[in-house]
């Protein structure tokens, strides 16, 4: 009989829905306990999916009393160092945290110490390494059909780590999870943004440089339009890559743009529509770490070391800004460099008065923040 891994969820707001979908949809957990400090919120969720779990307003006792196998950590960044700390000293066999994996690689390296020494598998959520035209198109790439990869061009918004450590992470899983070398950017900021609680630039562009030659550009908050996927240039052919779909232009497609849409493991593009990429993605996800937990797989696409690089990817284009040059992985400042570069004085708003691009998801009387409860390291 195949064991079910029992899991517990913290921060039971719009993505935490996306884990259980997953979770459910592989036949392979039970959705047990809830945390969030917001009972209606918990309510929500038994009610959309028929749960019957246990809810806890201090997630620290549902880590205590739940037995959990598997504790998915769905709150705003800043709660993901800590909570990924706090969960790990309970050993449960994995942790499945959302992305960007931390505010500051300083505290994302925090989450893989805590890990490593407690045994615990921790994957982070770029869940979109699990979708079928990401993964058609890195094997096209592998396969040589455009040639060697020159440029790789994405267009992002609300936020580099918010938006654009997808982007990253995604370069990367393209490139056959190819190491980034240097990173150069710039960004602006006038006004003071925040997205989540994380300061935020209002504009940014970045150029990365990959261990096998190929280059990636993004520009963000620079143009109106954005998504998740990339225009992919070769020495031989072309691909642009969405969510869903894959056109490959080369010359066995006749010079032409050929289209490929593929279905998923789960779910059906055409069935599933806008939610195809949520549901196929999340799914894919939870039944690789349910491999990876069984021993049946040796690591898991989305572990952390390749989020970590994200971030790092990430946080080297605000670092190139703040030292006006092009920045050599791995980066070795452990703090964040926008907050760094606002904080000195070197990029004060001008135009003052901060504010929360995702305001609009709090609830109740929380108007800042939404980890207040979170635990804090010593100071
Ligand atoms: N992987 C993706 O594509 C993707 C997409 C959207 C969001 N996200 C990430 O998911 C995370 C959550 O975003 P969201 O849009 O779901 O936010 P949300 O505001 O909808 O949900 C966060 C929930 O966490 C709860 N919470 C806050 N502090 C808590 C605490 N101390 N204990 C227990 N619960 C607590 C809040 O009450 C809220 O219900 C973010 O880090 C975001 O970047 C990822």
């Amino acid at each position: 009989m195949t064991v079910r891994l029992r899991v517990g969820i913290i921060g039971c707001g719009n993505m935490a829905r996306h884990h259980v979908d997953g979770y459910l949809t592989t036949g392979r957990y039970d959705v047990a306990a809830l945390a969030d400090l917001d009972e209606e919120a918990m309510g929500d969720f038994d009610a959309r999916f028929g749960l019957r779990t246990t809810h806890y307003r201090d997630a620290r006792l549902m880590l205590d009393g739940e037995r959990l196998d598997v504790v998915s950590i769905c709150t705003w960044h800043t709660g993901h160092a800590p909570w990924t700390v706090t969960a790990a000293a309970r050993r449960p066999k994995a942790i499945l945290c959302e992305k960007p994996m931390a505010e500051t690689l300083g505290r994302a390296d925090e989450m893989l110490v805590a890990c490593h020494r407690n045994s615990v598998k921790l994957v982070i959520g770029h869940q979109r390494r699990f979708l079928p035209a990401y993964t058609l198109a890195r094997e096209l790439i592998a396969r040589g059909a455009i040639g060697r990869v020159s440029w790789l061009v994405s267009f992002g918004s609300q936020g580099l780590p918010n938006y654009s450590t997808h982007h990253a992470d995604m370069f990367r899983y393209l490139l056959g999870d190819e190491e980034c070398r240097w990173v150069m950017g710039n960004v602006e900021r006038k006004t003071d943004r925040f997205e989540r609680t994380t300061r935020i630039e209002d504009g940014a562009v970045a150029v990365f440089e990959f261990a096998g030659g190929a280059r990636a550009l993004i520009l963000a908050d620079i143009t109106p339009a954005f998504f998740q996927g990339a225009h992919v240039y070769g020495t031989d052919g072309l691909i642009h890559l969405t969510t869903d779909t894959v056109q490959l232009l080369n010359a066995e497609t006749g010079g032409v743009w050929q289209s490929h849409r593929p279905d998923g493991r789960f779910f059906k593009v055409a069935a599933e529509g806008d939610r195809f990429e949520w549901r196929e993605g999340a799914a894919g996800q939870a039944d690789e770490l349910a491999d990876w937990i069984a021993g049946t797989r040796d690591t898991h696409r989305g572990r952390a070391e390749n989020a970590y690089k994200a971030l790092e990817m990430i946080h080297a284009v605000y670092e190139s800004a703040r030292c006006h040059e092009r920045v050599v992985l791995p980066l070795q400042t452990r703090v964040n460099p926008l907050d760094l570069m606002v904080e000195s004085g070197h990029l004060a708003p001008q135009r003052p008065g901060a504010y929360d691009i995702r305001a609009f998801l709090l609830r109740g009387e929380r108007l800042w923040g939404d980890d207040e409860t979170a635990p804090r390291p010593p100071a």
